[in-house]
């Protein structure tokens, strides 16, 4: 389990399942992420994504809870590429609307990113933002991440073409925003 001053990043459980539905079920959270999350996004969905999550060891996908009453607000996840891409990390993150605006997402993934390099051998996070996700990309960009690059109308969301925005991260990254600054 993770903590910072606002937040508890840990494992999922099934009690967690009527919150996650109810956090996850907004067009407003939806529309900037990939279709394969559900929408709506029913009770049963969220029983699944928890079977599926709860039992990984280390997790790669954990809930975004409020340290004050351990109550779900969102989650974040890393998924491990393939093959010759295998040291690297696709972060992803979600926190529900009434939660927005408040730097809850950047404290998450601040913390995340340094818990998925110290448990897991990753050499690479990296995050794929819709272009016009100004949020997102501020959240990645505090986190440290660089913008790496822009594949230019690769996404369709809602019938609409878009650029994608790539961000990356490396584990020597990391380690040199730790360094204390010199004399
Ligand atoms: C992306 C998301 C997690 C951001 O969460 P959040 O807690 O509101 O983010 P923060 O409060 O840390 O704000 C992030 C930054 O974006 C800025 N921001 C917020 N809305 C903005 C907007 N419409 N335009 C420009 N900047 C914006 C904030 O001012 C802040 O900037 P700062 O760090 O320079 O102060 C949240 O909007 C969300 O869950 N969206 C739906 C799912 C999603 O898109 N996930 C990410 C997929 S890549």
């Amino acid at each position: 389990m993770l903590e910072t001053s606002r937040l508890r990043l840990r494992p999922y459980r099934p009690a967690d399942a009527p919150d996650l539905a109810r956090e996850a079920n907004d067009l407003r959270v939806w529309r900037t992420l990939r279709d394969r999350f559900p929408h709506p996004y029913r009770e049963s969905d969220a029983e699944r994504w928890i079977a599926t999550h709860a039992q990984v060891t280390p997790p790669t996908a954990l809930a975004i809870a409020r340290r004050a009453d351990d109550r779900l607000i969102g989650g974040i996840g890393v998924e491990r590429q393939a093959d010759v891409v295998r040291f690297t990390g696709e972060v992803g993150y979600w926190l529900g609307f009434a939660h927005w605006g408040r730097g809850l997402a950047r404290e998450a993934v601040a913390e995340f990113v340094a818990y998925c390099f110290a448990r897991f051998d990753f050499e690479r996070l990296e995050a794929w933002v819709f272009e016009p996700h100004r949020a997102s990309r501020r959240v990645l960009e505090a986190s440290g991440f660089r913008l790496e690059g822009t594949a230019r109308r690769s996404v369709v969301k809602q019938g609409e073409l878009m650029d994608s925005c790539l961000y990356g991260l490396v584990r020597s990254d990391l380690r040199a925003t730790e360094l204390p600054s010199p004399p």
